[in-house]
């Protein structure tokens, strides 16, 4: 069954791996674009990724304007779509609270007006932190009472990417509930490469790693041996999510995208040093220690890591049971996450090593 589908953030890593899944399997993909002359330029790279072009379409918009400044014929266009993903978001270190916020938060109520409006499950991409409970209880989030947050107090503490993903969540979930619109969330962890290609763009937090560890600028392990990094390889991830769309099972339900088989954040580093043949880390850095040091600008700038990107390094062990029990109901296969990794380093030394190249 071929489907209608409107997607934002379609050019990101993600979004281009999403194009390529959906219209592989003949669904026809509208694309929110700011830059709607790089159309062509998307086209050639779903078609590299093995998708369909000719069925990739692009709609001209901005998640920080009014009704995501689309033109009326384009507005009457999308009505027709069956399914509205969002993944458009500034994923950055160091962003501002206003502007995190604009795109973030206002555009997450944008895109799910857009679907509530028009009767379209709303398919959201979150992130795995909101799936770490007592991580949301230590930074001031009772996912109960989203609205009593102090959310400038805890964009101050996790940063404003990972502050507005969360208020994004939660404020899409209240309005797609007070419209009475359909939405499934996937929560992805941090993305690797593809499983068979290691294809990752540069900007992805999985690249920085690797690229430091390349660099020998990674010289110890951030954590304990109890810390890991948790991922999930993209082309398992948009199957997961494209699988969630049209599983009327998945409306109002929120799926975690995560390899439990991910292995301890040392053995992650020394698996992706392996294929290119530099030396891993083998001492650890306490995290605390670690985010002091990056308080001293010329250190942070060769050590070349922000402080919010190690809130993501953690011990906290999450439940994937749900996942293992949809993927198998839909046939998805989890690719070897070892194997993946290696792939994405192999990627990385070749195409990222000098900043930019991979797009
Ligand atoms: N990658 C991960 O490890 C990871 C993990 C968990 C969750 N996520 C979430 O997954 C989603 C996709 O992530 P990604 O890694 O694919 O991100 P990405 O590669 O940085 O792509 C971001 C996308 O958002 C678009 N965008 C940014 N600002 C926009 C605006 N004002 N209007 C319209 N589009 C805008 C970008 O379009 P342009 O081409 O115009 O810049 C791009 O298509 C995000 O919501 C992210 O928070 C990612």
């Amino acid at each position: 069954m071929s489907v209608e589908c409107f997607v934002t953030g379609g050019t990101g890593f993600i979004g281009q791996h999403l194009l390529a899944t959906l219209s592989a399997k003949g669904h026809t993909i509208r694309v929110l674009m700011r830059r709607p002359e790089r159309l062509a330029a998307l086209r050639e790279q779903v078609d590299k990724l093995g998708g369909n072009a000719t069925r990739v379409f692009a709609v001209a918009g901005d998640l920080e304007q009014d009704n995501l400044g689309l033109s009326l014929a384009d507005r009457e266009t999308l009505r027709q779509a069956k399914v509205v993903f969002h993944l458009g978001a500034h994923f950055a270190w160091g962003l501002s609270l206003a502007h995190s916020r604009a795109v973030n938060v206002e555009g997450a109520k944008r895109v799910a007006l857009l679907a509530a409006e028009q009767n379209s499950r709303l398919v959201m991409i979150g992130g795995y932190m909101l799936k770490n409970h007592e991580h949301l209880q230590r930074i001031g989030i009772d996912p109960r009472y989203p609205g009593l947050t102090d959310w400038p107090a805890v964009y101050r503490r996790v940063g404003a990417y990972e502050g507005s993903k969360i208020e994004a969540h939660f404020a899409t979930l209240e309005l797609m509930s007070a419209k009475g619109g359909e939405m499934t969330v996937v929560h992805p962890a941090t993305v690797c490469g593809h499983s068979r290609t290691g294809h990752i763009l540069d900007g992805q937090p999985l690249v920085e790693l690797i690229r430091n560890l390349l660099q020998g600028k990674l010289t110890a392990v951030p954590g304990t041996a109890k810390h890991w990094l948790p991922l999930v390889t993209v082309d398992y991830l948009v199957e997961l999510v494209a699988a969630c769309a049209l599983d009327p099972a998945m409306a109002g339900q929120e799926l975690l995208a995560l390899d439990s088989q991910t292995p301890g954040l040392r053995e992650l580093l020394a698996e992706a040093a392996q294929p290119v043949g530099v030396k891993p880390p083998r001492h650890y850095i306490p995290l605390r220690l670690l985010k002091l040091l990056l308080g001293i600008p010329p250190l942070a700038r060769f050590l070349n890591t922000k402080a919010e990107a190690l809130d993501f390094i953690q011990t906290t062990r999450f439940d994937t049971a749900a996942l293992e029990q949809f993927a198998g109901r839909h046939g998805i296969a989890k690719p070897d996450i070892r194997q993946s990794l290696q792939h994405t380093a192999t990627f990385v030394n070749a195409y990222c090593l000098a900043k930019g190249k991979s797009r």
